[in-house]
């Protein structure tokens, strides 16, 4: 089974990009422990600064069985993409929203996000461990389609 994990813009600064919010862990590091939790599976990473690219890479995946799912931290393009928002409803794959810190607890327009409508579900606030919980997420998921 594999499992895309796509962080959008920012998130390569992670470690050392607003410590206090995010965390002084790089994506590097945190995805090496993750690997090597989940064996089992394949996880893929994939991060970009550009909406069009988050686009393409979920284009490219999206229809694809090998995948059970995609766990999509869009950064700021969470509250802003319409775009993107569209992209995760034209997909099969079934895409939960992650964020590292709790949105909620922070500036207004971070409480809104275009894409949550289209997605799984959300998780939130946990840290980097969001991604964690969204692999466990995915991997519950009952399959919604025959093969
Ligand atoms: C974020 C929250 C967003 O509001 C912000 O723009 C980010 C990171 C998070 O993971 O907490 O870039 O998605």
């Amino acid at each position: 089974m594999k499992i895309l994990i796509v962080n959008g813009p920012n998130l390569n600064l992670l470690g050392v990009r607003e410590p206090g919010v995010y965390g002084s862990t790089s994506m590097d590091d945190y995805l090496e422990a993750l690997c090597a939790d989940y064996r089992d599976i394949e996880i893929e990473y994939f991060q970009s600064n550009h909406e069009g690219e988050i686009i393409d890479r979920l284009h490219e995946v999206g229809f694809d069985r090998e995948y059970k799912g995609i766990a999509l931290n869009a950064g700021a393009y969470t509250h802003t993409s319409l775009a993107i928002a569209d992209a995760i409803r034209a997909i099969e794959l079934p895409v939960v929203e992650v964020h590292i810190s709790n949105v909620h607890s922070r500036e207004e327009i971070r409480h809104r996000s275009l894409i949550a409508p289209a997605c799984k579900g959300v998780i939130a606030g946990f840290g980097l461990d969001s991604y964690r919980l969204a692999i466990e997420a995915i991997k519950e998921l009952k399959k919604t389609r025959p093969d």
